[in-house]
């Protein structure tokens, strides 16, 4: 009958005196499930006559207590319960889920009968968090990450939280939470955004973190910049240059290179132009290129100038020598390298174009027109770059005369009396000179001709104290032999009968055909002819 009493004994402390709640704190009391959990009463240690606890409804006792007969523990319970009998506290052990309910308990203390209630909650631990995004490599701006964070087990409710690193992710323009948490979306990442992400999930008695989780965000290239090693206004030819460029890309950029906006065949973030020349010179940029973004960025272009160095600096005239004064000449100036000025001087002196000289634009070609004999001299075309110089050299010899002809000699000759005559005639090359009597060469081309007696040129006929007028023709080609005809011509001097009416003084010119020499040789055609005649008039005494 031990049983029946407890039995009646429970259903009187529930029937009877369930207004006086408050021996157990408000629960719910959370459980994890196989583990134990303690519902503790608020009485302090003491002697009480009965406890009684049930479960669920309809209750089922888990343990009856009675100070004279000791515990009665209910079917279901054995071994799974403790009880303190001095406060009528009650633990329970190996949770199952179906221990989820409500759990009520009864006291009497020196005959007052107290009561309470609580309700238990028994969870599954979390376990085996994973966390999976639907792509890890990715590209900048191009593409979307879509956390998804799994559990294996653990009862609900979940609850998810998210970490980039060490700082907690929140949704905001562009990142977002969906499915309760679970998933996490970031629109078109960024370099910035690789992570680690790792999600935890919690319920109210555990909490699990995942795996992290890095994301691969491939981007640029971005801002490629050109180098140039040494860095110069100008190169000159044979020197060598070094490119270099680079670039924000991930992964690292691959590059080419560009002469001009066409690609070159050199690959790598090097390019190296060693003995580098002229031919080269151009706007160079780099290409940079990422396999994995598929982008294309070019560097701003650097021009390179290559000056090839001035050498072989000549002067050519056109036409060939002799130059004749009154014709024209003109003088080309060329050179091998890159050439970028020139500049003629004539003796030492800056030519500019005026007068009868033409400087073409370029300065290539000095004309002069017509040539004078001043124009003569030595010509000098200085071609030059930033660096270097190459000077070429010309002399001009403007051939010309004979002219300005000049005989000199006394003004009075007596007979018998030595005297002697000077040619002078303008000329280059010099004129040479032959004297001539009465169209007979006189032996010898001095440009002076002396006479030891006088008598030897004069006629026996020619009576002494007579004036002879002497005209002298000088006929000459440049570069050859002068020829210079005396003629004594006779005439009645002053103590003589004039030869014509008068007595004129006028001089009588007989035998006046032109006589000259051309002993130039080898030279065509022949250079005209300059006739020239002088009148010498000298009285013979
Ligand atoms: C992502 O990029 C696309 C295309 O560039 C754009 O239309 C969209 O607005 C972007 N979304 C966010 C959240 O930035
Ligand atoms: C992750 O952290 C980095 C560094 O603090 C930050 O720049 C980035 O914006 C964060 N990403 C997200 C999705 O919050
Ligand atoms: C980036 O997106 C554009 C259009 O949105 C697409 O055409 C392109 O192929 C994408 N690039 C990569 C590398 O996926
Ligand atoms: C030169 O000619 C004149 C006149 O014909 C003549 O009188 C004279 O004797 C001549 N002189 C000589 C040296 O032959």
């Amino acid at each position: 009958m031990e049983a029946a009493t407890v039995v009646s004994l429970t259903m009187a402390v529930l029937s009877g005196y369930c207004a006086g709640l408050g021996v157990l704190p408000p629960g719910p009391v959370n459980g994890t499930l196989g583990g134990n959990v303690i519902f503790k009463t608020t009485i302090n240690p003491t002697t009480l006559s009965t406890i009684a606890w049930t479960f669920g409804d309809p209750p089922v006792s888990i343990v009856d207590f009675l100070i004279s007969e000791g515990p009665v523990t209910g079917v279901g319970y054995v071994g799974r319960i403790s009880l303190d009998n001095s406060t009528g506290s009650l633990e329970l052990r190996k949770l199952t889920l179906n221990d989820n309910g409500t759990y009520r308990v009864s006291l009497r203390k020196a005959g007052v009968i107290q009561v309470g209630n609580t309700s238990l909650n028994v969870y599954e631990t979390i376990s085996n968090v994973t966390l999976r995004a639907n792509v890890i490599d990715l590209v900048e701006l191009n593409d979307t990450a879509i956390f998804t964070c799994s559990v294996s087990s653990g009862s609900s409710p979940l609850s998810y939280h998210w970490l980039n690193g060490s700082s907690e992710v929140t949704a905001r323009y562009g990142i977002q939470l969906g499915d309760g948490g679970r998933t996490l979306t970031i629109a078109n990442v960024t370099r910035y955004y690789q992570g680690p992400y790792r999600c935890i999930v919690a319920n109210p008695v555990s909490s699990e973190p995942s795996q992290n989780l890095t994301l691969t965000i491939s981007y640029g290239p971005e801002n490629p910049i050109m180098k140039v090693t040494p860095l110069d206004v100008l190169y000159g030819s044979g020197s060598t240059l070094t490119l270099s460029c680079s670039s924000e890309s991930s992964p690292p950029a691959q590059f080419q290179w560009a002469l001009n906006g066409t690609l070159l065949s050199n690959q790598g973030p090097e390019l190296r132009l060693e003995n580098i020349q002229a031919s080269q010179s151009g706007s160079y940029s780099c290409w940079a290129h990422n396999t994995r973004t598929l982008r294309y960025q070019t560097s701003e272009p650097y021009d390179i100038t290559v000056l090839d160095l001035i050498s072989g600096a000549i002067i050519t005239t056109s036409p060939n020598p002799p130059i004749i004064e009154g014709n024209s000449v003109t003088l080309t100036c060329d050179a091998s390298g890159s050439i970028i000025s020139r500049e003629w001087m004539k003796d030492g002196q800056l030519l500019s174009a005026g007068g009868n000289m033409i400087i073409s634009e370029d300065k290539r070609v000095l004309s002069i027109n017509p040539v004078k004999r001043t124009d003569s001299g030595e010509y000098l075309c200085r071609v030059s770059n930033p660096i270097s110089t190459a000077d070429a050299k010309h002399d001009l010899i403007v051939n010309y005369g004979p002219d300005g002809m000049e005989i000199k000699g006394p003004t009075e000759i007596k007979v018998g009396q030595k005297f002697t005559l000077t040619c002078s005639a303008d000329s280059n090359p010099p004129a040479s000179y032959t004297w001539m009597l009465n169209g007979t060469e006189i032996p010898g081309h001095s440009p002076e001709f002396t006479k030891e007696k006088m008598e030897d040129y004069l006629s026996p006929g020619l009576p002494a104290g007579a004036i002879a007028g002497i005209v002298i023709g000088v006929l000459l080609v440049v570069g050859g032999a002068v020829g210079v005809a005396v003629f004594f011509i006779r005439k009645n001097g002053t103590n003589a009968e004039p030869m014509h009416q008068g007595g004129s003084q006028q001089p009588v010119y007989e035998d006046l055909s032109p006589v000259y020499e051309n002993t130039r040789q080898n030279q065509s055609p022949p250079l005209p002819l300059t006739d020239f005649k002088s009148t010498y008039d000298t009285r013979i005494m």
